[in-house]
């Protein structure tokens, strides 16, 4: 994905299930905070009132070909990118995201299948291009995130391969785009996860420790 716009206050975070991102998305805005930063915590699918109804299609619904769940993860998204992201990199906010276009690279591409290079076209289409500055990526394997995953969502419940090909993808992507990409390891325990994904966050902000 080469041109595309870059921002410097656009953090997204990745992983497969059970990498402990929600936990952690609250966690890092309260210290940017108390820091004196104007932060907004987001995540995809369904930070939007659209993305609610899109999120609960995809999540909860039977059956959906792979083409079908790439297109609401893309509505969602672009949706998201237009109404909340933008807005709140103009106003000079630090934008936190829970899962992006990397989700849908590993997920509908590596796992699912489907051509990587129409993927890379269509999240481009969706987002106009929008990239985040700093991606953290919450690596485990998956055997340890799907221990620690209770939800049981549609895509929970795919198989073991399915995320093993997931955290696989994730690995590759970091070593693809290592000027974006800070791999965290996930299966510390949480605070030894926050302070490293505070360091990173503190690098690239060329904030003081
Ligand atoms: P969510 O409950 O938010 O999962 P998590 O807590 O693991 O982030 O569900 C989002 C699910 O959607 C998750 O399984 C990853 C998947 N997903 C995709 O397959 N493609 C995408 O583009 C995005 C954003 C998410």
């Amino acid at each position: 994905m080469s041109g595309h716009l870059n921002a410097h206050r656009f953090i997204t975070l990745e992983g497969p299930e059970g990498a402990g991102k929600s936990t952690l998305v609250p966690k890092l805005a309260t210290w940017l905070e108390s820091a004196g930063h104007h932060v907004v915590q987001t995540r995809e699918p369904g930070a939007t009132a659209l993305g609610r109804e899109v999120r609960r299609l995809l999540l909860n619904g039977g059956d959906i070909a792979a083409e079908t769940e790439l297109f609401l993860f893309l509505a969602d998204r672009s949706h998201h990118v237009k109404t909340v992201i933008l807005p709140a990199l103009a106003d000079g906010k630090i934008v936190l995201c829970d899962r992006y276009v990397d989700s849908t690279v590993v997920y509908q591409s590596v796992a699912r299948g489907l051509d990587p290079v129409e993927i890379d076209r269509l999240n481009q289409f969706a987002t106009g291009g929008l990239l985040p500055g700093l991606t953290l990526l919450l690596d485990l394997k998956a055997e340890i995130g799907l221990a620690r995953e209770t939800k049981g969502d549609r895509l929970d419940r795919e198989p073991l391969d399915f995320h093993r090909a997931v955290a696989a993808g994730y690995r590759v992507l970091a070593e693809r785009f290592p000027s974006r990409f800070e791999i965290v390891d996930a299966e510390q325990d949480p605070n030894a996860v926050f302070s490293a994904a505070k360091d990173k966050i503190t690098t690239f902000l060329g904030l003081r420790a």
